[in-house]
């Protein structure tokens, strides 16, 4: 469905020197430094997927969907979506996709939301009667209702990001880009926004590329990610292998009787702990550790704790996705290896 090879984007960059006479130099004396804002991407994904694109701020991973949506021109490498080549054919290729950049409304500001379908309605040639039903079925799945007879700017964020997914799936097309779609939600919005997300996949079996920061979107929504970093690939595979080969990280967290005992839990060569085996996080009256279970049995950590503190309650925390990913982006834990 999606078939990326050796893709690559690299942009030219102004560099001046600090300060004002480093600006009015630049203008002068153009320095230009390459970035290489996506470098060597391959991947496949499959129809009707969800794939959640990850990575740290600024991996490439909006110039990526740039490209998968036409909208930039690769500088090498290739990319068919469905049998089209995005940036040659624009003007069919957009009939078979849907875009929604959390960042910014692709909807007309003075319009009322209403007006904006038909203008849709219009450009995409969709007929009068598949019009009536699409509109019904998103006002189901994305709760329009209360507000699509006011104009876009009056919209709530919440409101707005409804709106603009309701826009990008007007035309039923096989395949939605979704850039940060629950970037500045609250929680409940964001939770209506999967829960809308996953009723589309599931009803027209739409192939789905979904970007964001919140791994809770990834979690209830993608089985397999792709991470970038730097523009590289660093990861393609399920959410279940990358916690099975890098969560090996547990966290006790021990709230106590007596918040003085604190000063207990310190190294204890005799049940085989060794400061760097473990991260402590001292609160008023509790503390978490963090621990790779590899190295530590949690048996052992538990029984060195009991020995060693008074405890009040005590959880056991499993491995968090935040953390693997955290640590993968910070370079701790390498991909391809386990830790
Ligand atoms: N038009 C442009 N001109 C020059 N550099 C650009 C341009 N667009 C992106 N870049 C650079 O390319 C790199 C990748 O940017 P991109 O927006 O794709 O990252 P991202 O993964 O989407 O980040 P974020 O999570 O912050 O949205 C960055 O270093 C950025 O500064
Ligand atoms: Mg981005």
């Amino acid at each position: 469905m999606i078939e990326v090879k050796n893709l690559k984007k690299e942009f030219q960059k102004t560099i001046k020197d600090p300060g004002l006479s480093g600006a009015i130099k630049s203008l002068v004396h153009k320095k230009t430094e390459t970035v290489k804002a996506v470098d060597g991407l391959t991947m496949h994904v499959d129809e009707g997927e969800i794939l959640g694109f990850i990575g740290p701020n600024g991996a490439g991973k909006s110039t990526a969907i740039k490209m998968l949506t036409g909208i930039l021109t690769p500088t090498s490498g290739t990319l068919e979506i469905n049998g089209q080549i995005p940036y040659k054919n624009r003007k069919e290729y957009v009939k078979e996709i849907g875009v929604v950049f959390g960042q910014r409304t692709q909807l007309w500001w003075d319009l009322p939301l209403v007006e904006t379908y038909s203008v849709l309605k219009e450009i995409y040639c969709i007929e009068e009667k598949k019009f009536r039903e699409r509109m019904e079925f998103l006002n189901e799945v994305l709760d329009l209702q209360e507000f699509i007879k006011s104009p876009v700017r009056t919209l709530s964020l919440g409101q707005r990001m409804r709106a603009d997914i309701a826009a990008s799936m007007l035309h039923s097309p096989k395949v939605l880009f979704l850039d940060e779609p629950t970037i500045g939600l609250d929680v409940v919005v964001k939770d209506n926004i999967r829960k809308a997300i996953s009723k589309i996949n599931k009803n027209d079996k739409t192939t789905i590329i979904l970007t964001t920061h919140d791994l809770n979107d990834i979690e209830t929504l993608c089985e397999r990610i792709v991470m970038i970093d730097k523009g590289k690939m660093v990861y393609d595979g399920s959410l279940y292998h990358m916690k099975e080969t890098y969560g090996k990280m547990r966290e006790v967290i021990i709230a106590l009787n007596n918040p003085d005992e604190i000063k207990n839990i310190k190294p204890d060569k005799k049940f085989g702990l060794n400061a760097d085996d473990y991260e402590i996080e001292k609160k008023a009256n509790s503390v978490s550790m963090k621990f790779n279970s590899a190295k530590v049995e949690i048996p052992d950590m538990l029984n060195y704790i009991l020995a060693s503190v008074n405890v009040k309650d005590i959880t056991v925390k499993d491995a968090d996705i935040e953390e693997i990913i955290k640590k993968i982006y910070k370079s701790e834990v390498n991909p391809g290896e386990a830790v």
